[in-house]
């Protein structure tokens, strides 16, 4: 029989825990389709005492989790810890430093520190495989890397965090707003204590960065990722946008152009007959589209226990086979620094909505700064008027550039005539 692939696995958590269940439960499949057992040696968190419902006395427990990387009998480092700096990138410096293969689910490293990692790897000879990163278990890093290679890629897009899109599918489905869904996700176990990296779009800005990158060739460049979340998001513009045929659904979207490389996340009004828009509860999905295999759609669960090690085991699977391959689709020094594009000239549709003081001449006032700006509008609703005298404006403009709507918005800003600020979605197209 082949020796066995020996695995050091540090962090023990949802994922980690996930991933010693997993490879216990689907031990004898593994090892027919890997070609070789794939066994855990060693195995490294904070707390010993920590019960995580399995049996961990079978490996040796490490202490010093960046010992894992020279431990003797290890192959792989599996790091399953979390966070962009820290002990999770010791780690994989120290283990791809020293020519051992690294797996991870670690977005945040990746986005920040992926040219280094991969550069590292390259010249170790080492493999760098992260498919849980991006979408959890949906094999969308391999359908990309892999299965899309042959294609120019001119756009991929998806609905990275399942936290977001939990919250926003509740909002439409029950008529609510965004705080008191989120407390009731966190009190589920969907939302963590503090949710700042989800519902502000960090967590998806960090998954964009890596799919931009193995879709367009360049390299990962978080900074450039803008990123706008869903706490602005009324439940009042969930309805407005269900009343316009859409959606609201936070979209990530990366596209490679003569202008550079757009990277954005941010809420998006979502027409019914994208795929997009059927996405609903805690799954992702992501679409890209490529020039000879016209749409892709991969969907899925994009994060939990059981999904997530499913992605970190098809990696050491991988591995196991002897399948390595650029981490990034092609060598760390071919991938090429791209330009952001200049968001202004970007032109589409949008929803607008302002809440605003309920008296003469605020229509008139908004208006004239459209029409000031050269923004034209395609529709106008006023709805009621609540408790503390504000009404709700919502508009959906004609294609045009964005610059225009900013222009507009900067027209407004300080109005009296208006009560907060407005809030913009473009309308996916
Ligand atoms: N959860 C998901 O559904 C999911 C999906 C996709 C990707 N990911 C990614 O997978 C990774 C792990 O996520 P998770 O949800 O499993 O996290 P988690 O439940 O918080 O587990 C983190 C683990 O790391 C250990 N750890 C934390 N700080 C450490 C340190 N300084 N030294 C040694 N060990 C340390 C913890 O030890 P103790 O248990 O002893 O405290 C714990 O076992 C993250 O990069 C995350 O972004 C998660």
């Amino acid at each position: 029989m082949a020796e066995a692939l020996r695995v050091g696995l540090a962090g023990l958590g949802t994922v980690g825990a996930g991933v010693v269940r997993l490879l216990d439960a689907n031990a004898a499949l593994i090892e027919r389709r890997a070609g070789r057992p794939i066994e855990v040696v060693a195995v490294s968190a904070r707390d010993r005492s920590k019960d995580r419902g399995v049996d961990l006395s079978r490996f040796a427990w490490i202490d010093d989790t960046a010992a894992l990387a020279a431990h003797a009998d290890i192959d792989v480092v599996v790091e399953l810890v979390g966070g962009a700096d820290g002990p999770a990138l010791t780690l994989a410096r120290m283990a791809l430093g020293g020519g051992r293969a690294l797996v991870t689910a670690n977005k945040a490293m990746l986005a920040h520190h992926g040219l280094e990692l991969a550069g590292l790897a390259e010249e170790r000879g080492a493999a760098l495989k992260f498919e849980a990163a991006v979408a959890g278990g949906i094999p969308v890093i391999k359908g990309l890397r892999e299965g899309a290679a042959a294609n120019a890629l001119s756009r991929v897009s998806g609905i990275l965090n399942g936290t977001c899109n939990f919250i926003l599918s509740k909002m439409e489905s029950e008529g609510r707003d965004f705080a008191e869904v989120l407390a009731e996700a966190q009190a589920l176990g969907f939302a963590e204590a503090d949710p700042t990296f989800d519902i502000d779009g960090i967590d998806a800005a960090h998954k964009l960065a890596i799919l931009a990158s193995l879709s367009f060739g360049t390299r990962p460049a978080f900074a450039d990722v803008a990123a706008e979340g869903i706490r602005h998001v009324l439940g009042a513009d969930v309805a407005e946008a269900a009343a316009l045929g859409h959606r609201v659904r936070l979209v990530g979207i990366a596209e490679a152009g003569p202008n550079g490389l757009f990277q954005r996340v941010h809420p998006h009004l979502v027409p019914l007959d994208h795929p997009l828009a059927h996405v609903t509860g805690s799954t992702n999905a992501v679409v890209a589209e490529g020039d000879f295999v016209g749409r892709l759609l991969f969907q899925g669960a994009g994060a939990g226990a059981g999904p997530t090690a499913s992605a970190v085991v098809a990696d050491l699977i991988d591995i196991a086979r002897g399948l390595a391959g650029a981490p990034f689709a092609m060598p760390a020094a071919m991938l090429s620094e791209a330009h952001p594009a200049d968001t202004g000239e970007r032109r589409g549709r949008a929803y607008l909505r302002f809440t605003v003081q309920d008296r003469v001449g605020v229509l008139a006032e908004i208006a004239a700064a459209m029409r000031d700006a050269g923004v034209s509008i395609e529709s106008l609703i006023q709805r009621g008027v609540s408790a503390d005298g504000h009404a709700l404006v919502a508009i959906v403009t004609h294609d045009g550039p964005e610059r225009c709507v900013a222009q507009a918005l900067e027209r407004l800003r300080g109005s009296q005539s208006l009560a907060g600020q407005p809030l913009w979605m473009p309308i996916l197209a």
